[in-house]
Formats: C-alpha cells, sequence, structure tokens
C-alpha cells in the first residue's frame, strides 16, 4: 500500500515538473478578436472580411504558428462613440491576442488608441484613417487594406490625363471622404486640375437629392466621389436616376462599385474606379483564391474579403518569426516590415509606417465586374506623414 502511495506521489512530481516545458511548447489557442460591422450601412463589408479572414485560417488547418484559433466577436455598429468601449471588451474582458477591424475610420482610430496604449497586435484590414498609419503609428499596428489618400490621390491622376479641368467632389463628411477628397485634389490639381466646389453630407446619411440638384447647377467636367456599402448603393442609383450619368461622368474610390453591383445593376455600368483589386487579374494566386472563396460561401469575393484573407497572411507571417508568442511585438514588426505579401491583388510590402505599397488599378464596370483597365499607379506609397517609431 505505501510503495504505491510512493510511486504514485513520485508520477504525480515528474509530470509537475514536465509540465511548464510542456506548455512553452504548446502556448495554447490564439484568441482573434474581430471587431467588425454587423449591422448598418458597412455590414457585408464586415461580413467579407471575416470569410476572407477565416479562409486563410481554414486552408492552415485552423491553426496559425501551431496554435489553434478561437474567434471572439463584436458588433461596432460603425458607430465611433462605441468603439472604444467595444475595442476595451476585446482588450480587457475577452483578453484577445490581437484584434483585427475595422471597416470605419472613425472606429478605428479609437482602436488605434486603445491598442497603442496596451501593446495588443493590431490589424486594421479596411478603414484608411491617415492617422493609423501616421500620428498614432506603433510597432503594434498594422493595416493590410489602404490609406484612404491612395486610390483618391491615383484616380485625380487618372481625372486629369482624361483632360476633366473642373471637377466637383462629393462624400460623407468624416476622415474617410475628407482624406479621399485630399488625395484626389493633390493628384489632379497637380496635373493642371481644379476641385471647384466640395460638397458632403454626415455619414452614413443618403439625402442625396439637393446635393444633386447643386451638381447639376455647377457642370463641371466631371464629379468624383468616395461612398461605399449600402450608401454606394444608393448613390449609384440616385446619381444616375438625376440624369447625371449621361451628361457629368462620375469617377470614384473603387469601393463605389466593390461589392455592390448585384444591387446597382445597369446605373453602374461603365463607372471608372481606382483601387489596390480588381476583377480579372490574370495571376493563379488569385484565381486559387477565388475559387477557394466561392466554394466556401458560395460568394464571389471583392476588396473587403482581400483584405481579410491578407490581415489573417501578415498575423501568420508575424507570428510565425515569434513562434507564436503575441506579445514580441518588437519581432513581429520586424518580420512584417521585411515580408513580400503574397496577395490575390499582386504582392505588396509594408511601408516603415506599415501600411500597404501596392498598386492601384484602374477599373471598368462591365455587368457585374470591375474589369482590370491597367495600373493606374504602380507601387503607390502613403506619405506616412506625422509617424514616428
Ligand atoms: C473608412 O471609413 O475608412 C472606409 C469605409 C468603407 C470603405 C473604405 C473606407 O469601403
Amino acid at each position: 500500500m505505501q510503495r504505491k502511495h510512493f510511486l504514485a506521489t513520485a508520477a504525480a512530481l515528474a509530470l509537475a515538473a514536465a509540465a511548464p516545458a510542456a506548455l512553452a511548447q504548446a502556448p495554447g489557442k490564439l484568441k482573434v478578436g474581430f471587431m467588425l460591422p454587423a449591422t448598418g450601412t458597412f455590414a457585408a463589408l464586415g461580413t467579407a472580411i471575416d470569410n476572407g479572414f477565416r479562409l486563410y485560417v481554414t486552408e492552415q488547418g485552423g491553426k496559425i504558428a501551431g496554435r489553434e484559433v478561437e474567434f471572439v466577436r463584436v458588433d461596432d455598429e460603425s458607430d465611433p462613440a462605441k468603439a472604444t468601449d467595444n475595442v476595451n471588451k476585446l482588450i480587457k474582458r475577452d483578453n484577445v491576442d490581437v484584434i483585427i477591424g475595422s471597416v470605419h475610420s472613425g472606429v478605428a482610430m479609437a482602436m488605434a488608441k486603445a491598442a497603442k496604449e496596451s501593446g495588443t497586435l493590431l490589424i486594421v484590414p479596411n478603414a484608411g484613417a491617415a492617422a493609423v498609419t501616421g500620428p498614432m503609428c506603433a510597432q503594434n499596428i498594422f493595416r493590410s487594406s489602404f490609406s484612404n489618400w491612395q486610390p483618391g490621390y491615383a484616380m485625380g491622376e487618372v481625372a486629369a490625363k482624361k483632360g476633366h479641368k473642373r471637377m466637383v467632389t462629393i462624400t460623407w463628411k468624416y476622415a474617410a471622404g475628407d482624406e479621399a477628397v485630399l488625395g484626389f485634389k493633390e493628384g489632379f490639381e497637380k496635373n493642371g486640375g481644379k476641385v471647384i466646389k466640395e460638397l458632403n453630407l454626415p455619414f452614413p446619411g443618403v439625402e442625396f437629392q439637393a446635393l444633386l440638384t447643386e451638381i447639376a447647377a455647377l457642370k463641371p467636367d466631371a464629379v468624383f466621389t468616395f461612398f461605399a456599402g449600402g450608401g454606394a448603393v444608393k448613390f449609384v442609383k440616385d446619381y444616375s436616376a438625376a440624369g447625371l450619368k449621361k451628361s457629368i461622368p462620375l469617377y470614384g474610390s473603387g469601393f463605389l462599385t466593390d461589392g455592390t453591383l448585384d444591387a446597382q445593376g445597369a446605373d453602374a455600368d461603365g463607372l471608372l474606379t481606382t483601387l489596390h483589386y480588381a476583377d480579372g487579374m490574370k495571376s493563379k494566386r488569385d484565381a486559387d483564391f477565388r475559387l477557394a472563396y466561392a466554394k466556401t460561401y458560395k460568394l464571389q469575393p471583392d476588396v473587403y474579403a482581400v483584405q481579410g484573407y491578407d490581415a489573417a497572411q501578415m498575423l501568420a507571417i508575424g507570428l510565425n518569426a515569434t513562434k507564436g508568442n503575441a506579445k514580441d511585438t518588437k519581432g513581429f514588426a520586424e518580420a512584417l516590415r521585411k515580408a513580400k505579401i503574397d496577395s490575390p491583388r499582386g504582392a505588396f510590402t509594408l511601408s516603415r509606417s506599415h501600411n500597404p505599397v501596392q498598386d492601384i488599378y484602374l477599373r471598368k464596370v462591365v455587368g457585374k465586374e470591375n474589369v482590370l483597365e491597367g495600373v493606374a499607379s504602380k507601387a503607390l506609397a502613403d506619405p506616412g506623414l506625422g509617424c514616428r517609431m
């Protein structure tokens, strides 16, 4: 009896001694916190990002850097007023290893502040706010998408080259709209154009009639716009219904027609936009991605799905370098700064401030597709103003 007890105790002690080593090898599940819109004008964008991210994780057998991935999700409603509370749920209540979000620039700025303060890894899979990879930049903050300036600037150059001289802009009055217009203006005016009027309305408003009447009265050569999601669907339909599509060409950041063409129908036909993704990329990487996405979700992917997929790829690159340690933000950042990310959009690198340096494509709506017309701006980098790391 006594000998048996001794053996059992010895076995228990041996197990206890071995436990820390075993734990060090398997740090447990990797907790990924999605902070994305599930309701409101950007709801479909949140779903596409979520889908894209999960597709990459599934392709890796459900693991990143050897750790099984577990998801928690918060609906941020694209509401900046609720963003600090929402992100703190993920950081403090759920204790996530990494935050993925969000779509709306105002929400993303609150997230960047909380991530900077807590040191939690943040990968922004859409929101283009300049501040995130500008004044708020940090070792633990990354973006897999774009800055609002990038597609706007590229379109400014395109519109000027088309010979337009006097243009009007129209957008929602918040960071994304303001910055897209700023980028457009820079590209357009550098090349001889002039923005004669900047029109806007509060986010996420869709009362466009009075502004469309003003555009008709101003008779510009063309119009540049930033709208996305449900708001973009309504704007394109209203622009056409007002009879403007026939007389005043409409250009946009490509969000205007991405993930929206089923709902916009013929009203979007022929529209030219600039973005870091297009239909008909003709690369094997993109074809494989599209097939896998379509098989999994019975849907065609859009730019948001690509950004979600690439956020997961970036997470894997960073965590593979730190052997799964999400607290080693220095090692994580070093790996990503050297990386070439093998995106369906075409390979891209990250700037010093952690924003994609990428080709911006010119696309034309043909039926249900944003067909690739060519590269509008090669390896375009956001200026990253105000970033000090
Ligand atoms: C943004 O708020 O930064 C934003 C939202 C939707 C888009 C693009 C940018 O499609």
